[in-house]
């Protein structure tokens, strides 16, 4: 069967679906791979390493003639109508806000698979493309952070003069999160952070930082996510989260619903309480922000006493990665197609928890029950 790998096309995207070590790996499957020149130089991996790996590098990809695609931003409609029926893709899918692209892939008849839909249980985890990226989104986001932070993060204590570690603030404590932490502490800094998920807390004080917890009684999710609080909740948590972010010398923000718009948890109010030289890194300002007036892609200055705060929005912050980023994605994206592969066929087995969880849409028909519901009330 003929694997194909694409060029990602939207802006800014520097990742790909597959790297010459998962060709390696999903040739010795019985799978031909094909990859679309010049796929993974943006992530450092070049056709000549591709082609060594097994893969045939090719100017266009043949998407009418492919058993099966990966990729890793979501398709667009058009891309979708281009894929022959009974083929099958295998990357990013946004289904909540795709909805054009994932009825497109519906109406050609293509078994998509969507990582975001990937069961999040333990035998999945090596499948977890959210999880993966997270990880690469959270590193960077200190770093980016760091880099427009006037001051050091670690206690330094020299001849000149003591310097006092930065002060870290994180809000929502995932697996981004838990990343912010962990890789804020290794700087030297001094990390607080809080999640509503009670859970969290033991995740937080594992990585080295301080659980701040709030008196807020939020509702348990499902499946280890959080639930959205109401009006009345998510008011009183930013009155009782105020003074820590004004003790914050950098904040990073987190927090995400899944298929909802991020939670406000910072107003420009609670900004302006901040010291001159703070950083504040909103990590969804892609899904709406956590921090009031976030711009997705773009550092603004709020003025504030004595000077300014810097906030920036990040936007493709794993992309920023490409080449670990992809290598985990690339290794995500291959388990889920070996699990579907057998004697050099992929054939997906919907009895399969995982693959039935992450499929998105199969024989004309849309699968995932939240995307279907979502598509009917546009109707
Ligand atoms: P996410 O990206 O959906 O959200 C990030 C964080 O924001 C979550 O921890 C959430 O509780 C928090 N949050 C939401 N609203 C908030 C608010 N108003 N204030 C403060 N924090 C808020 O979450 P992510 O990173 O995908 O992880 C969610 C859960 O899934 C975690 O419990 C994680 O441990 C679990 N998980 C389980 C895996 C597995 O079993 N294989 C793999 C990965 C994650």
């Amino acid at each position: 069967m003929q694997v194909g790998v694409r060029r990602e096309q939207c802006a800014g995207e520097r990742r790909v679906a597959a790297t010459p070590e998962t060709v390696q790996q999903l040739t010795a499957l019985g799978l031909q791979l094909v990859v679309e020149g010049g796929a993974g130089t943006a992530a450092g991996y070049s056709d000549e390493a591709f082609a060594a790996a097994g893969a045939t590098v090719v100017p266009e990809l043949p998407y009418e003639r492919l058993d099966v695609l990966l990729h890793v931003r979501p398709l667009t409609p058009e891309t979708a109508a281009r894929l022959r029926t009974g083929s099958i893709t295998v990357g990013f899918g946004s289904p909540a806000s795709e909805l054009p692209a994932v009825r497109a892939l519906a109406d050609a008849g293509v078994t998509s698979f969507a990582l975001e839909l990937v069961p999040r249980i333990s035998r999945a985890q090596s499948m977890d493309a959210l999880s993966s990226q997270s990880l690469v989104s959270g590193y960077r986001a200190v770093l980016e952070a760091a880099l427009r932070y006037p001051r050091f993060f670690p206690l330094y204590m020299t001849a000149a003069g003591t310097i006092p570690p930065a002060r870290v603030l994180v809000l929502g404590a995932g697996v981004a999160g838990l990343q912010a932490i962990g890789t804020a502490k290794r700087l030297g800094a001094r990390v607080s952070a809080n999640d509503i998920r009670t859970a969290s807390a033991d995740e937080v004080a594992s990585m080295g930082g301080t659980f701040i917890r709030l008196d807020l009684d939020a509702p348990e999710g499902t499946g280890g996510y959080a639930r959205e609080l109401g009006e009345d909740r998510a008011k009183r948590q930013r009155a009782l989260l105020a003074p820590h972010v004004a003790a914050a010398d950098v904040l990073i923000t987190t927090a995400a619903i899944p298929g909802r718009a991020a939670p406000l948890l910072v107003t420009l109010d609670m900004v302006a309480g901040m010291r001159a030289g703070s950083v504040v890194v909103d990590l969804a300002a892609e899904s709406g922000g956590n921090v009031e007036g976030v711009k997705a892609g773009q550092d603004l200055q709020i003025a504030v006493a004595g000077g300014f705060v810097t906030l920036v929005g990040l936007r493709d912050a794993a992309s920023a990665m490409p080449s670990d980023a992809s290598r985990l994605f690339a290794k995500n994206v291959a388990n889920l197609l070996a699990l579907m592969t057998a004697d050099g066929e992929v054939s997906p087995d919907f009895d399969d928890d995982v693959v039935a969880g992450a499929c998105l849409t199969h024989a004309g028909t849309v699968r995932h029950a939240a995307t279907a519901s979502a598509m009917e009330a546009l109707k």
